[in-house]
């Protein structure tokens, strides 16, 4: 009876060493085993310890252990894309010192604490998008020195950590489109400042004076931000949307006066077209580009009185 077993799987397991998986070569020839839907909770027995990339999307994995990939004395890339982790537990030793390749979407991640990263500081590459992350740590991501690509959309972030991107200094690529982010840190991009792809769409920017450096990076790094529809990409500065102060949105704050030019373009809510608002305690006021510090109170319209509009309309001088 086992000698018929045995027969009957003896083909089969030369081509799949492990049920569920197939072994194949990525397209620079690294050794894969692609254990694509699999079922698997962990990883299986029986994958060849040269085997640089190992594919677990859509499995159920429902934490993800460092050191059980440890074997994988080459292991270059990861996909635990679409499993049920709910944590990454930060480790300050290099655990997987080769890892280049990190797919975490589509899990269930909900805060990334200070060095999460911490065990695979080769990464170049940490796709985290389609999460319930909230909150995120100024070091979150140190140790990442050589990180090209972090892809944080779709997830539920409010703040962006001031020092954020300071363990950073190689990143190229940044993917923070569809979360619930309003402000941007004075100096977020210090250290890199340059950063050749940004994705910050569909975030709901309070256009106040508080983003004013954001709209000043926004004017000199026009042709960095992009919006994607699928893997087509293209450039567009207009992508970045205020979302308040609220009168932007609201006809009737001016008397209904929102045909007026400037209002007119104020409701586009294009940061980069928009003025920055500045605010006091008694009102707020657009402030045209060429309007210096100390010269709030001017409008592009001289023609019309509006600060006295604003200034009727308190909901405007929260920030
Ligand atoms: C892995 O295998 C699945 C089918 O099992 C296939 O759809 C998928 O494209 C493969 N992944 C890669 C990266 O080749
Ligand atoms: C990040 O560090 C800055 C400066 O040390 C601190 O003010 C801020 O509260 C920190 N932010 C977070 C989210 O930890
Ligand atoms: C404001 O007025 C414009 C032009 O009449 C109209 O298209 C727009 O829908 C109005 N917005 C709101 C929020 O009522």
């Amino acid at each position: 009876m086992w000698l018929f077993v045995l027969v009957l799987l003896s083909p089969v397991t030369t081509v799949t060493a492990v049920t569920g998986c197939h072994s194949d070569r990525d397209k620079d020839d690294r050794p894969r085993q692609n254990c694509t839907a699999a079922g698997f909770s962990s990883i299986p027995a029986g994958i060849e310890r040269s085997t640089k990339v190992l594919l677990f999307p859509r499995n159920l994995f429902t934490s993800l252990s460092w050191s059980s990939f440890q074997v994988f004395e080459a292991i270059y890339e990861i996909d635990l894309t679409d499993n049920k982790v709910p944590e990454v537990t930060p480790r300050v030793s290099p655990t997987l010192p080769t890892l280049s390749v990190l797919r975490l979407g589509w899990n269930r991640l909900k805060s990334l604490p200070a060095d999460s990263f911490s065990a695979c500081p080769a990464l170049t590459e940490l796709y985290l998008d389609n999460n319930n992350i909230e909150s995120l740590s100024n070091h979150t991501f140190s140790g990442l020195s050589k990180l090209e690509i972090l892809e944080l959309s779709s997830n539920r972030i409010k703040l962006l950590p001031e020092l954020m991107l300071h363990p950073l200094p190689a990143i190229e690529t940044l993917f923070l489109e569809s979360n619930k982010i309003k402000v941007m840190p004075d100096n977020w991009f210090e250290k890199k400042e340059e950063v050749p792809y940004l994705y910050l769409s569909i975030n709901p920017w309070a256009c106040s004076c508080s983003l004013s450096y954001f709209h000043q990076y926004l004017g000199d790094h026009e042709l960095n931000f992009y919006v994607r529809d699928g893997p087509n990409i293209r450039s567009d500065a207009e992508s970045v949307v205020c979302d308040s102060p609220p009168f932007l949105k609201d006809n009737s704050t001016f008397g209904g006066r929102a045909q007026d030019r400037w209002v007119k373009r104020l409701a586009h809510f294009h940061i980069s077209s928009l003025m920055e608002f500045c605010c006091d305690v008694n009102y707020c006021l657009p402030k045209t580009r060429n309007n210096h510090a100390g010269s709030v109170g001017h409008t592009i319209d001289n023609s019309h009185d509006s600060r006295q509009h604003l200034t009727h309309d308190p909901r405007t001088c929260s920030s």
